[in-house]
């Protein structure tokens, strides 16, 4: 572009009209963005998810002495970390940024360099971390192919889909914990593509995977009943089935669609504890609801009755339900809103990313612990009472940070979030908030790779896996989206010693669902084991149940 040497709003006028050539048009247009014309909205960032370290110093440079070192705003500054800057489309953002708003105290930045304008928005998006609705730093899966086959080997104990391989065991510490924003913070989410010829879930050896079922809508939690049936919960379309047994060739004997018409269902419950339950309890994501049952239904007996109203609305969708042993009280876990927004400001976090408990009943609810982001799957150790969570950090602090984890959860314990994260490190974009909490964040017993997105967890009581495997957890790790090189996509396993205590390792157990780093064919998400001792794992990448046994070959 040539020198601007005229007046400053002729010059801007031309060059408005140069890169945005509906500007002239659509200037009197009512947008949503300062009034950004539609070609402004629709105009694509080329440097999409390729942030180098310089945006972020740009921004620092530029910007921050008015917005806020975490686009957090000052008195009539507006935040760029949260409000309308994050929902408007990058395009808006470079339209308006170039332009200013002079007389309201927002320089013009057309004399910056283009590329750094647009960088300074792809740091604007990290600012945002995962807001629902906004816009993320975007790699498409072809960008991200190549961003895979670039990097170098990761640092140990961190690890990528590259070098994930059955039995590898892996132990991640506190002292590992890299500083936020060590590195950017990627938008990587997969593209889905349909199992490759020869792609077949990999298992250490004396292992063997087969197809249990397939062609299912969206298959989530798994969980088998005392009579050894099988539930699961397909969220998308609101049901419930239930799968009975396995026949020689390794495949039901019946399916069946025990209830419909839930609202995005996934927790599932037998109540009372024991081998003769009376009522199957359903976590809809606004509500527990729960069926009259009697061993062998494949329907249910009866209309679903509503037992308790849990939180909902935006963010983390899931809950999962748990009874202690003795059936006197239930446990609900519900995830956060949001990645990272301040509980004690937002009534949208009221009684989330916590674990809630009521009587059976419904009745008497309490806050069990808090803290706990999105404590996706919960399971109840037989042998010790204890209740176990595995759980999804937050996002945007970068590669290597916050690890996700798996836990005992303790009653009236706090793990951290928002304010807070494991190893009491201050979340940078809540500085100087809640200082009597640092001491009071737990560190969970088995830390994971952070973005790993860790959904259910089992304990393995089954008689078929060798001696060892006795008491293990196994936990499904439905994959990353916010990693530059993707992780997770893998089945893992907990050894806990046959001591009851987790050491903190963790080990791959099933893996092979990535075809690059742009392109995935498989996600669990569920896990439960088998009356037969063998281990059912749901996929909602490829649709489908994939049973594992242990052959001693
Ligand atoms: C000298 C202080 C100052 C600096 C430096 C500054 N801004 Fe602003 N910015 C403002 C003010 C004041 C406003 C509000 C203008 C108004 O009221 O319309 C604003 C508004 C904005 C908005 C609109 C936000 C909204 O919610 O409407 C964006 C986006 C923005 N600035 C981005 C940036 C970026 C990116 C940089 C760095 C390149 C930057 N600003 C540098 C003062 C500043």
């Amino acid at each position: 572009m040539k020198r601007i040497t005229r007046n400053f709003a002729g010059a801007l006028g031309i060059y408005l009209m140069v890169f945005f050539p509906g500007f002239a048009a659509s200037q009197a247009q009512e947008t949503s963005f300062h009034n950004a014309p539609a070609s402004a909205k629709e105009m694509k960032n080329p440097y999409a998810g390729q942030q180098g370290a310089s945006s972020k110093a740009t921004y620092h440079l530029r910007c921050a002495r008015c917005h806020g070192e975490n686009g957090e705003g000052s008195g009539n500054i507006p935040a760029l970390a949260t409000g309308k800057a994050q929902s408007a489309t990058d395009g808006e953002l470079f339209w308006y940024i170039t332009k200013g708003d002079v007389n309201n105290g927002m320089p013009s930045w057309q004399t910056l360099p283009r590329a750094q304008r647009w960088q300074i928005i792809n740091y604007v998006r990290v600012l945002g971390g995962s807001k629902p609705g906004s816009p993320r730093v975007a790699t498409t899966p072809d960008e991200a192919v190549a961003v895979a086959v670039n990097a170098p080997p990761p640092k140990a104990p961190f690890t990528d889909y590259r070098f994930e391989k059955p039995g590898v065991v892996r132990k991640i510490t506190l002292n590992d914990l890299p500083a936020p924003f060590a590195t950017n913070s990627a938008g990587n989410s997969p593209k889905l593509v349909p199992r490759p010829q020869k792609a077949w879930p990999q298992v250490p050896s004396g292992f063997k995977v087969e197809l249990y079922a397939t062609g299912l809508k969206e298959p989530r939690l798994i969980r088998t009943a005392p009579n050894g049936d099988f539930f699961v919960a397909e969220s998308k379309s609101g049901e419930i089935l239930v799968f009975h047994g396995i026949t020689a060739d390794g495949k039901p004997e019946r399916t069946e669609t025990f209830a419909t018409g839930l609202n995005r269902p996934f927790g599932i419950n037998f109540y009372p504890p024991g081998p003769n339950p009376q009522w199957v309890y359903v976590g809809n994501t606004g509500s527990v609801v729960r069926f009259p049952y009697q061993n062998g239904d494949l329907k249910a007996r009866g209309p679903a009755e509503h037992i308790a109203d849990v939180p909902a609305g935006d963010g983390h969708w899931t809950r999962d339900i748990q009874f202690s042993l003795d059936g006197k009280k239930m446990f609900v876990s519900v995830g956060s809103a949001s990645n990272v927004d301040d509980s004690d400001t937002t009534p949208a976090e009221k009684n989330r990313a916590d674990v809630l408990e009521f009587n059976p009943d419904g009745s008497e609810m309490r806050i069990y612990a808090y803290g706990i982001r999105n404590c996706v799957g919960l399971a109840v150790n037989s042998k010790t009472g204890e209740l176990w969570c595995s759980v999804n950090e937050r996002d945007a602090l970068g590669d290597n940070l916050v690890p996700d984890y798996i836990t005992h959860v303790q009653d009236g314990g706090f793990y951290g979030w928002p304010w807070w994260y494991m190893g009491g490190h201050q979340d940078p974009r809540h500085k100087g908030k809640h200082p009597e909490l640092k001491d009071k964040v737990i560190t969970p017993d088995v830390i994971l790779h952070p973005h790993n997105a860790s959904l259910e967890l089992t304990f393995y009581d089954g008689k078929q896996f060798p001696a060892e495997y006795q008491g293990d957890i196994f936990a499904a790790e439905h994959g990353s989206w916010n990693r530059s090189v993707r992780v997770g996509y893998e089945l893992i396993r907990v050894p806990l010693h046959q001591t009851g205590h987790a050491s903190g390792e963790y080990e791959d157990f099933m893996t092979g669902f990535v075809v690059d780093n742009g392109h995935v064919w498989g996600r669990p998400v569920g896990v439960t084991v088998a009356p037969d001792g063998s281990l059912l794992v749901t996929d909602d990448g490829s649709k489908s149940i994939w049973r594992i046994s242990y052959t001693g070959k």
